[in-house]
């Protein structure tokens, strides 16, 4: 975010820039110029049924489809009658061409001693081994086909096991993020039904532990479909330990990670699972208070995660390639972009488990440059923080091995994109800036590498296949350069299937908004967007009521209801504001109830309490007390003026149907903290 008018004057400067592919890059790349990429685009907008199918068949099917879509919007079934699985494609297939030995993850632990980090390298032949290994252990406890086991486990090389066991049995998996809170884990362990949670005993972070497994106990003081929780020695942590079912604890048991796979055998055979099978649940928020359990499938979600990673990134699995992706596989950056899309690829993948300025603010650099990491993908909220601690920090370091970088999960500013460009890629490596959503499950809008020009802070050209488009909100597509709802037009692989238990969410969010002139529903993303001249979309944000914080995805109401929750709140109204590093901060409005203080013990409070309900990515930055919240004559809350507080703007817009103009007023006086 420009900070002040200078900074916004270079903004703008640098938008009207571009940066074409260096010709050595775009001579060694799958898609080396705009009229290939114009090619692809126009082959799969012609024919998406041949070129999707292609694709598909660079990957293992156990039985091949007898037709490549069956669309009856909002449901689209991809490769429909085909069998394959996914762990298999991820795997087995690797290892079945005779690459058993090549190195499949690269695994970096955060703690350092006597200057060296704990590093594990997993060949696909180790995968193939753990994978079965733990599938069969999950099989022991009971999970069959179609259960879905909840994961809450730090970036250890044991989630990515877990996760592809899951994937081994068609058991589809629901992923917590560990920086999510015992209530968070409750509600999602119920909404799935699952029996079985694999967690961790702890997982490191910034020098301390996370303390993983209590959280997983509080959380099973509530819920009651849990049997057995899985856990992993990772900390030496203390925990308390449930070697039998207790009452006290929803009648589930505890079970060592190690016990379960010593005794297990490593033959499991990959189950043929349908393409429409369920692979996994993706929880992201929304807006209401409950979070969305999102639905992917198997065939469809591969073939996309695949392509794209290749294409986008550029990945040769015979090119030295080392690819690493900086995000949590909690997010589904982390599921489709560091295993489901790149193990596929056959290049290997960097899993590093903490922070990325542990010991020092050099982190990152040292591992680029210790692994010779080729593709760089991270996000823009990070690129903002390493701008802030210095440049000092990836000079001290080697990184010529680098040749793509990538930013996803929030708009990038031009002048965090200009940094990247120059200080990370020596004016010489291509930016991937991708464009996508956990339900579009892989990227929709982003640059080819050595095919497109890009423009600092848009995410350029929709990639082959995706049909997207600016409209107004009855379905007209909008001239250039004028902003409008982002929609998708046709369906596509790797699209969400649904929303767990909830039809009708799933309809309402995304499929009532935006109609064609036939009636027809297109994808609404919930972001709104402007296509420049040359068809770049440029991403304004979102238009619901979500707010993207340092690229994670929070409903306004679930904070709000977080608050709530706690005594002293009656009301709140909860609304983004500019953060010079976050992108987004949180800013909260409160009313208290009589005999509560208004002061910052309170708020101490308040954003403890929003930990504990939701998770520290959700503590407000700013909280303001105040008498009343701005509401319209039918009580609606008015948040647009509690936006323009929130930024320090005046409110310009209409307030005529403000029911107590004296309220705002009141809120500018309100002690800010
Ligand atoms: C929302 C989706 C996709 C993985 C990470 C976030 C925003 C995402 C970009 C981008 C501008 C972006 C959008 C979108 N977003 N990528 N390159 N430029 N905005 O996934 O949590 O599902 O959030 O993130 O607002 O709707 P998510």
């Amino acid at each position: 975010m420009p900070s002040d008018n200078q900074s916004g004057i270079e903004s703008i400067l640098h938008e009207n820039r571009t940066f074409a592919p260096a010709a050595e890059f775009a001579a060694r790349s799958h898609v080396g110029s705009a009229d290939a990429r114009d090619a692809m685009r126009k082959r799969a907008q012609d024919d998406p049924d041949g070129f999707w199918s292609e694709v598909a068949e660079e990957l293992d099917w156990f039985t091949p489809w007898s037709q490549t879509l069956e669309w009856k919007a909002p449901d689209a079934k991809w490769f429909v009658g085909a069998t394959t699985n996914l762990c298999h494609n991820c795997v087995d297939r690797q290892v079945a061409a005779g690459f058993g030995d090549q190195t499949a993850i690269i695994w970096e632990g955060e703690p350092v001693e006597d200057g060296a980090p704990e590093i594990r390298n997993l060949t696909y032949a180790d995968l193939q081994r753990e994978t079965s290994r733990f599938a069969n252990a999950l099989k022991s406890l009971g999970v069959s086909r179609g259960d879905i086991v909840t994961i809450y486990m730090p970036m250890v090389p044991e989630l990515a096991i877990a996760m592809l066991a899951c994937a081994r049995i068609g058991a589809p998996h629901s992923i917590i993020f560990g920086g999510f809170s015992a209530s968070a884990i409750a509600d999602r362990v119920h909404d799935a039904s699952s029996k079985v949670l694999i967690t961790a005993d702890g997982g490191w972070r910034r020098g301390g532990i996370v303390p993983l497994k209590d959280n997983v106990d509080k959380a099973c003081k509530k819920n009651d479909s849990l049997d057995h929780v899985v856990v992993l020695k990772r900390c030496e942590n203390d925990i308390t330990w449930h070697a039998e079912p207790s009452t006290e604890h929803g009648g589930k048991r505890d079970h060592w990670w190690s016990d379960l796979v010593d005794n297990a055998s490593d033959d499991c055979p990959c189950e043929h699972m349908d393409s429409e099978d369920l692979l996994f649940v993706l929880y992201t928020s929304g807006t209401t208070g409950k979070p969305k359990g999102i639905m992917h499938t198997t065939g469809g979600y591969m073939v996309h995660t695949y392509l794209t990673s290749k294409i986008t990134f550029d990945l040769r699995p015979d090119d030295d390639q080392v690819y690493w992706c900086t995000a949590d596989i909690g997010w589904i950056t982390g599921h489709s972009y560091i295993i489901y899309g790149v193990l596929p690829n056959r290049v290997p993948s960097i899993m590093y488990e903490g922070a990325p300025n542990f010991p020092e603010a050099d982190r990152f650099w040292d591992i680029v440059a210790r692994h010779k990491v080729t593709q760089f993908y991270t996000a823009p909220t990070a690129i903002r923080a390493f701008m802030k601690w210095g440049d000092e920090h990836p000079q001290k370091h080697d990184l010529s091995s680098l040749r793509v970088l990538g930013t996803v999960g929030e708009p990038i500013n031009p002048e965090a994109w200009m940094w990247y460009h120059r200080v990370i890629g020596s004016e010489c490596c291509p930016i991937v800036d991708t464009w996508w959503q956990t339900e579009t499950g892989g990227h929709m809008i982003t640059p080819m590498p050595g095919a497109t020009d890009a423009k600092p802070g848009s995410c350029t050209l929709p990639f082959p296949g995706v049909d997207a488009v600016i409209v107004n909100d009855k379905g007209e597509e909008q001239p250039a350069n004028t902003g409008g709802l982002l929609a998708i037009r046709k369906p596509w692989p790797s699209m969400l299937r649904g929303i767990l238990g909830d039809r009708q969410r799933f309809i309402d969010t995304y499929w009532s908004t935006i109609r064609n002139a036939d009636g027809e529903p297109y994808y609404f993303a919930g972001d709104g967007a402007r296509r420049d001249e040359d068809g770049y979309f440029w991403i304004m944000g979102r238009v619901d009521d979500v707010i993207n914080v340092s690229g994670h995805r929070l409903g306004t109401m679930e904070v709000e209801s977080a608050l709530v929750s706690h005594d002293s709140v009656v009301e709140s109204a909860v609304v983004g504001m500019p953060h010079e590093i976050k992108g987004t901060g949180i800013a909260a409005f409160c009313t208290l109830a009589p005999g509560h203080a208004p002061d910052d013990a309170l708020r101490g409070a308040l954003r403890d309490h929003v930990a504990k309900e939701i998770g520290a990515i959700a503590k407000p930055d700013m909280i303001r007390f105040t008498d009343a919240l701005p509401k319209t004559r039918s009580g609606k809350i008015m948040r647009r003026l509690l936006r323009d507080i929130a930024e320090g703007r005046e409110s310009v817009g209409d307030t005529t149907t403000l029911e107590d103009y004296t309220v705002l007023a009141k809120i500018r006086e309100s002690d800010e903290g």
